[in-house]
């Protein structure tokens, strides 16, 4: 979320900035101000009084448009993400795209890609992209409340076609048809803040975090078993 900040508010006033500072990141990279900021929403952020705050980010150089060690584990470890496409209409079409832990791949710094695999043969997406080639994704953690946005172009290769780019892909334990491997370029990144994402999690992530308990409660039920038992060979139940 684009931080609000009042008229008259300094930058460094917003909590959600002070947030960004706190955990050593920029408020938004170069090369992802560069197209969001489009001249409508630099005209909104005039009107609102933000707009001064945001200038310093068209004169960095650092652009911050190739992914480090924390974007490409981040990415790896997603079991799913949010991905939209626009139509020829001019109508934006998010869809959620889910697969086996891992199943979207860090190529090298400036490529991703996954396998898409075949759904409900609708084929939105996919024909979305055949005539404008840009995605908007967003990458969840609940449990640790961070996403991470990114803007890329989509190139799709058939399945035959690249055996190598297919083998990198393909999950060998997911059982399903893989139609195309869709490689993204990507052209900026950027981390939210935290702030309004409630903490959620997976089964398997609620299953690491209780078995301590399930360990103690087995532990537990047996020594009651044990007291049951001596107790009744005492005739005491
Ligand atoms: C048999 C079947 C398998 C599917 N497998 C997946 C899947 O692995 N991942 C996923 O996100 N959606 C899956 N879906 C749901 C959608 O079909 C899929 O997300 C599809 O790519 C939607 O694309 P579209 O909305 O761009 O047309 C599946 C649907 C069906 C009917």
């Amino acid at each position: 979320m684009t931080p609000v900040i009042p008229m008259g508010k300094a930058l460094s006033d917003s909590p959600v900035i002070a947030a960004a500072a706190r955990q050593d990141r920029a408020i938004m990279s170069r090369a992802y101000s560069d197209i969001a900021f489009t001249p409508a929403v630099r005209a909104m952020q005039t009107r609102m009084g933000s707009r001064a705050a945001y200038a310093p980010l068209d004169h960095t150089n650092d652009r911050q448009n190739v992914l480090g060690g924390s974007e490409a584990e981040f990415i790896e470890a997603r079991d799913g993400f949010y991905q939209a496409t626009v139509g020829e209409t001019g109508w934006p079409y998010v869809q959620f795209r889910g697969g086996p832990l891992g199943f979207l791949k860090v190529l090298d710094e400036k490529t991703i890609a996954y396998a898409d695999f075949r759904g409900n043969v609708q084929y939105i997406s996919v024909g979305n992209l055949q005539n404008n080639d840009r995605v908007s994704l967003i990458l969840m953690d609940y449990a640790s409340k961070s996403r991470l946005k990114i803007l890329g172009r989509v190139k799709f290769v058939p399945a035959d076609q690249d055996p190598g780019l297919m083998a990198r892909l393909t999950m060998p334990d997911y059982r399903a048809r893989v139609e195309r491997a869709a490689v993204i370029t990507i052209e900026a990144y950027d981390w939210n803040c935290p702030q309004h994402i409630t903490p959620r999690f997976t089964e398997s992530e609620i299953e690491q975090g209780i078995a301590p308990l399930r360990f103690e409660l087995a532990r537990l039920q047996k020594e009651l078993q044990v007291a049951r038992a001596e107790l009744a060979a005492h005739g005491k139940t």
